[in-house]
């Protein structure tokens, strides 16, 4: 695993937001990986403002997202789907018919994780961005998920419900469930970027990057991909340094 050490939240930005440029720019009909959550936003703000400044073309680039909670519907403002269009796609010239996230309303869990599975398998992501829980989780692989998982349904732990309840208006409950993408399905990316920034990152940075290649830390079998980059900010890597 390459490690990036860098200053801040918007130097860590800026390092994927050039990645990620690097591979559009490079091949038009890219296929990337994305995350939701706190940390990419500053990736996508930086796309964002990069395709108004210099028109980049994401015409012909597919997404795949991580994962979506069970039971809300892409118009629900806390649904992946809803930030993905709000944060990124609405404001870029992509295609959304070439954008693709569970559905979360699918009346057949088992039949959509099939068919999630079925277009990972036939699209291959030329670049996965990922962040990482403050336990170690990447999409929603919580600790105890087993290296060669698929796309599944998962109940999440206590400790991301918790993380994951500032991001909800009071009294709303934060979904106990959700489809993620497997830990197999994610080593599949050609490259790999993971990015972690804040003090609450730290245990899980030190994990997945000196620690122990183990299930009890899902990020931590990224180490066995040939091209995984960490970008890391200050604080999120003070227990490394
Ligand atoms: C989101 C995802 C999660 C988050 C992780 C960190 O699609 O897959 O694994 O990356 O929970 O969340 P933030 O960035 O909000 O700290």
């Amino acid at each position: 695993m390459k490690l990036l050490l860098v200053k801040n939240y918007e130097e860590m930005s800026d390092i994927a937001f050039k990645m990620v440029k690097k591979t559009v720019v490079k091949n038009k009909n890219a296929v990337l990986g994305l995350a939701t959550g706190s940390t990419p936003l500053g990736l996508y703000a930086n796309m964002v403002s990069d395709y108004k400044i210099n028109a980049t073309d994401y015409s012909g680039v597919r997404t795949f997202n991580l994962d979506e909670y069970l039971y809300l519907a892409p118009a629900n403002k806390n649904s992946y789907a809803y930030y993905m269009r709000k944060n990124l796609f609405n404001h870029i010239n992509i295609n959304l018919k070439n954008t693709n996230i569970p559905n979360g309303v699918a009346r057949d869990e088992n039949a959509e994780c099939e068919r999630y599975n079925a277009l990972l398998n036939e699209n291959k992501i030329d670049l996965q961005i990922l962040g990482v829980g403050s336990n170690g989780h990447i999409a929603f692989n919580e600790p105890n998920t087993p290296f060669d998982s698929v796309t599944h349904v998962v109940n999440l732990t206590k400790s991301t419900i918790n993380d994951n309840s500032r991001l909800f208006d009071k009294g709303e409950e934060v979904p106990q469930k959700a489809y993620t993408m497997g830990l197999k399905n994610i080593l599949s990316a050609k490259s790999i970027i993971i990015l972690a920034s804040g003090k609450n990152k730290a245990d899980a940075v030190y994990g997945l990057s000196k620690g122990q290649i183990t299930p009890l830390l899902p990020a931590s079998v990224l180490r066995l991909h040939g091209d995984c980059t960490l970008i890391a900010d200050e604080d999120a890597a003070y227990k490394i340094m």
